[in-house]
């Protein structure tokens, strides 16, 4: 059945289509009452900080090349995100793309949080090594099946590789191979985003390369 509210393109700036709360309206179907009402506390937060974010110019706008990327949460949030903080083989980090010129973050569409790990160049693709930094490649965080977070990083139910795994309905992507779907639902790949190295500090090389967000609907 459509649900135009998980229905996500790739819209170069603003999202309008987009509902911010799709993915948090997603996992609450398929949780607990109790692991509902937690994630809807999560998501009601998420949604006052997208609003506060909604009120800066760029804030919604899908990563450009030259911003750098920063922490999305954690110890280190809003902290630029450099190679050394990335060990080899993951886990993943998850980050904003931030214009370094106005210094706004671009947290007002889930849309543009960002997936970034370090892996061996040697296990990449060719197509994948061309997009990234000294082994390190970003993807988009959010799952082209029903549009949740993806939020895993475990043994693939389809190999023996390390993964991304959504954990909503099981989608697994390998950020080896420009994140092509290895086991689940998902109908496609996560949209990558070229990367580059300024002083150690990660920086977005090009736009995303794919779709962004859920599978388009009916
Ligand atoms: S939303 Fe269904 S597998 Fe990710």
């Amino acid at each position: 059945m459509t649900n135009p509210k998980l229905d996500i393109t790739s819209s170069p700036s603003s999202d309008n289509v987009a509902d911010p709360d799709s993915g948090c309206l997603a996992v609450q179907t398929r949780r607990s009452l109790l692991l509902g009402a937690l994630a809807g506390t999560a998501c009601l937060a998420g949604s006052r900080q997208a609003v506060a974010e909604d009120d800066q110019p760029g804030a919604d706008e899908r990563p450009q090349k030259g911003d750098i990327l920063v922490f999305t949460d954690g110890d280190r949030e809003g902290a630029v995100v450099r190679s050394a903080d990335l060990s080899l083989g993951g886990p993943p980090v998850h980050a904003w793309p931030k214009d370094p010129r106005t210094s706004v973050v671009r947290s007002g569409s889930r849309l543009n949080e960002i997936l970034i790990v370090r892996l061996d160049p040697a296990e990449l693709d060719e197509q994948t090594r061309s997009r990234a930094a000294d082994g390190i490649v970003a993807y988009s965080a959010i799952c082209a099946h029903a549009g949740c977070p993806v939020t895993g990083w475990v043994k693939s139910d389809a190999g023996d590789k390390v993964v991304f795994k959504c954990m909503c309905h099981n989608s697994e992507y390998d950020p080896r191979e420009s994140a092509q779907v290895v086991f689940g639902p998902a109908p496609r790949r996560l949209a990558a985003l070229p990367l580059a190295l300024n002083d150690g500090a990660l920086t977005v090389a090009g736009a995303f390369i794919g779709k962004v967000g859920a599978q388009q609907q009916g």
